[in-house]
């Protein structure tokens, strides 16, 4: 679907200033920052304690988090659920979010629809709805799940293998008033389910879930 950027005003107007997280997860629903409205069901805002330390940043809601309103409640969040769980962390504790509020799909397969990994041009026009959740959860520190939140925070030449597993600034790109700790960067879980060597891959999300543990255990 070509789409003029006109079309793409981004969220800032939509996004309440000063606003709570629930006021945000109500004010998101409005949003025409973009056109990935106009195909998803609703917006998924993230979810989680208002006081969580720690926030998980994914990509966009997926086809089971377009239909409940929530993220990470597909395959892909019960895997990273496990994996929190396995480096000692309490899922519930954690607040998990994407840079992208609606689900960018074409086509569909049997009653499936098809997953498109959204554009820079939509994680640009999404990213004040993050910023503001950040700016109300003050988080000691963010792990990018994959290539586009890690592209969303460190640019379009960011590849995670590089630098996965490894506690680093918040870039100074995004202008935060409480800038977390650290960011860290791991695979997505969806990514582990598609892995040839599904345990290996496993493996390798808890070893760097096991940094961001730490981090948090050191305080
Ligand atoms: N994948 C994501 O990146 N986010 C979700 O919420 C679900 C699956
Ligand atoms: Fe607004 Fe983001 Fe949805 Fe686009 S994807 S309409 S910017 S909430």
């Amino acid at each position: 679907m070509a789409t003029a950027d006109g079309d793409r005003p981004g969220a800032q107007q939509w996004v309440p200033e000063g606003a709570g997280l629930p006021a945000l997860r109500e004010a998101v629903q409005a949003c025409r920052g973009c056109e990935l409205h106009r195909d998803a069901t609703q917006a998924v805002m993230g979810e989680g304690p208002a006081e969580a330390r720690l926030v998980v940043l994914g990509e966009q809601p997926g086809e089971r988090e377009d239909v409940e309103g929530e993220p990470f409640v597909g395959p892909a969040g019960t895997l990273l659920d496990r994996a929190l769980a396995d480096v000692g962390l309490d899922p519930a504790q954690v607040y998990r979010t994407n840079v992208v509020k609606h689900f960018r799909w074409s086509g569909t397969r049997g009653k499936r629809r098809i997953h498109q990994s959204p554009k820079a041009a939509h994680v640009a026009a999404c990213a004040p709805w993050l910023r503001a959740e950040l700016a109300e959860l003050r988080p000691e520190g963010v792990v990018l799940l994959g290539a586009t939140a890690g592209k969303a925070l460190h640019g379009s030449s960011f590849r995670v293998g590089k630098s996965r597993g490894r506690l680093g600034e918040w870039p100074e790109r995004i202008p935060t008033e409480h800038p977390p700790r650290w960011v860290l960067t791991t695979t997505h879980p969806a990514a582990v389910l598609r892995a040839d060597d599904r345990d290996a891959a496993y493996d390798a999300l808890l070893a760097d879930l096991r940094v961001a543990a730490d981090a948090l255990a050191a305080g």
